[in-house]
């Protein structure tokens, strides 16, 4: 069996002023009546997997604990976090946890916060690359780009791995610069990384000591787990000694036992508000507005109030115009790569 392992510790900033701090994007309904933890859950309930870890700040364990509650979702551990270190050490994590239980089996990580309607469309493929798991690599999935995105990783695809359906990796590029990125899109050579990724527990690690040594031994240091509660608590101290870095850059950029899965997904990456536009049902003229807004006159905007609350828009268009109880947005939907650079500006943290 396979173990899914779900990253819940993400800040989400550019959704904001939906997404804050307290309540991060992974944690609120924004695609229907499940939040993106929640859908990510479900996602995993499949035979073949076991309960999944998750790990996730300490700030968030009892949101992250009621969601679990109202759907259902059993976990084997929910592993917290004083400080995200980000994707690397919190991988790590969750690998010493199953290591600890005797199961070096191969892991599924997944981010809480993407959007997936085809996901049987992996399980139906996961055989292979359980495999190739089995025998030491780190199998990434990967899909093809529909933009020159620069948020995300870029895979050129190698040869393909006899009597399997992963290839090796040539080139693995974390968040290139725009012009990169235009080039391997045009280069039709470049697939985008999913963000998911299975392999053992033995294996990452191993990985994981030969390109981040220091972060192996902090989150080797941190790994005698305690029960709290619901909750499984590492040394706190030995965390916050830990090095921040990604899977992406810390790996993937530089192990040469990657392999891909190219997959058909039906994915989005809820990063921000054109992402969350794109995903979301919207009128004939482009306008996503809930029934007690209006617009005219205006095309392609992206308008999100509380309940009760009704925004007008006339004469508008490509605006993400977004208001909460403390915090309107108004922006212009081609400058939103920009959003974290203005929030810094704010006077008053929200
Ligand atoms: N527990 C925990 N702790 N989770 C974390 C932490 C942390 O410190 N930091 C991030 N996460 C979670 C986020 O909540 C998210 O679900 C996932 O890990 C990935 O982190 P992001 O910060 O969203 O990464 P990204 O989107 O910039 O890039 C990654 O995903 C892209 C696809 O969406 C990379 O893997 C890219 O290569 C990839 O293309
Ligand atoms: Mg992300």
């Amino acid at each position: 069996s396979i173990i899914p392992v779900v990253l819940a510790g993400g800040i989400g900033s550019r959704l904001w002023p939906l997404s804050r701090q307290a309540m991060p994007k992974q944690f609120l309904p924004l695609l229907g009546d499940e939040s993106l933890l929640q859908s990510t859950l479900n996602r995993v309930s499949d035979s073949c997997f076991t309960d999944p870890i998750l790990v996730c700040n300490e700030q968030h364990r009892f949101i992250v604990s009621s969601q679990c509650q109202q759907i259902d979702a059993a976990t084997m551990a929910l592993l917290l976090e004083p400080d995200g270190k980000n994707t690397a050490p919190a991988i790590a994590l969750a690998a010493q946890y199953a290591l600890q239980q005797g199961l070096d089996k191969p892991l599924l990580v997944m981010p809480a916060d993407h959007q997936i309607n085809n996901f049987e469309l992996l399980i139906e493929q996961l055989p292979d690359a359980v495999n190739l798991a089995q025998q030491g690599k780190l199998i990434t999935f990967a899909i093809k780009p529909d933009s020159a995105h620069c948020g995300y990783g870029y895979i050129k695809n190698g040869t393909k791995i006899a009597a399997s359906n992963c290839y090796k990796v040539d080139e693995f590029k974390e968040k290139p610069s725009l012009l990169l990125a235009q080039q391997y899109l045009a280069s039709g050579e470049y697939s985008w990384n999913s963000g998911m990724f299975l392999f053992t527990p033995s294996a990452y690690l191993a990985e994981l000591e030969r390109f981040a040594p220091k972060i192996a031994s902090c989150i080797a240091a941190a790994a005698n787990f305690s029960r709290d509660l619901g909750f499984t608590r590492a040394n706190n101290e030995a965390l916050k000694s830990c090095p921040s870095d990604s899977i992406d850059y810390a790996i993937l950029e530089r192990s040469p036992n990657v392999a891909v899965l190219p997959l058909a997904l039906n994915w989005n990456d809820v990063g921000g508000f054109n992402a969350l536009w794109q995903s979301v049902d919207k009128d004939e003229q482009g306008n996503s507005l809930s029934t007690d807004d209006v617009v005219l006159h205006s095309h392609n905007n992206l308008l999100s109030g509380e309940e009760g609350h009704s925004i007008a828009a006339l004469g508008v268009s490509d605006l993400a115009i977004i208001h909460t109880h403390d915090a309107t947005l108004v922006a212009s939907k081609s400058q939103l790569d920009h959003l974290p650079e203005l929030l810094k500006q704010l006077a008053v943290k929200h």
